[in-house]
């Protein structure tokens, strides 16, 4: 690329940024209206399906997983998991509502593991990005926000990455 291309296609990005910058706020009771919405596609393995979730299903891994949730998916898929985030929005995504019980309710736990591991276009694959402790504390966040309520901490819960310690 030559230095006016370069300079060029540096403007026009500048230019798009700004022009993001300046769309009004979405409203929270807005619909999005594109249907982009499919249900997860990938195959998923028997043997994914029914991997068993190591990390115990309390406050002080569902508290880490909310801090995960937070910076890699609300903006997809909305602070409260009611996939109203603005990347979404502005996307034209239509995204699955997690605070109903029913649709989390049909995965297990190693099939939501999986699906944040792989992402599915334009979801970003996190294996290699996130930890396996952290993708099952993602996963258990996911459950208190379908509305399932976290056992109380045991107070022994490890600092560090708990499977390295289970195993
Ligand atoms: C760029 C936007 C985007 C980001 C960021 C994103 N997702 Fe998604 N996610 C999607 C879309 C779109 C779908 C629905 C389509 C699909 O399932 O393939 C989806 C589907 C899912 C599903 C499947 C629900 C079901 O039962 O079908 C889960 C679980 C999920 N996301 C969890 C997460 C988690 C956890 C994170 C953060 C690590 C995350 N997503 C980050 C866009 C995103």
């Amino acid at each position: 690329m030559s230095y006016k291309t370069l300079l060029l296609t540096l403007i026009l990005a500048t230019g798009t940024l700004w022009a993001q910058e300046q769309k009004p706020a979405p409203s929270p009771n807005a619909t999005p209206t594109a249907a982009t919405v499919v249900p997860h596609p990938a195959e998923i393995s028997a043997e994914d399906k029914a991997r068993k979730n190591p990390v115990p299903f309390n406050e002080v891994y569902v508290a880490r997983g909310k801090k995960i949730y937070a910076t890699q998916c609300a903006f997809c898929h909305g602070e409260r998991g009611d996939g109203k985030g603005e990347v979404a929005y502005d996307m034209k995504l239509s995204l699955p509502n997690f605070t109903k019980p029913q649709l989390l309710d049909k995965r297990t736990d190693g099939e939501l593991f999986t699906i944040i591991g792989n992402g599915a276009d334009p979801m970003p694959p996190q294996t290699g990005r996130l930890t396996d402790a952290q993708r099952w504390n993602l996963v258990n966040y996911l459950r208190a926000l379908s509305g399932k309520v976290p056992d109380k901490a045991t107070g022994k819960e490890p600092e560090e990455n708990i499977l390295e310690i289970q195993k």
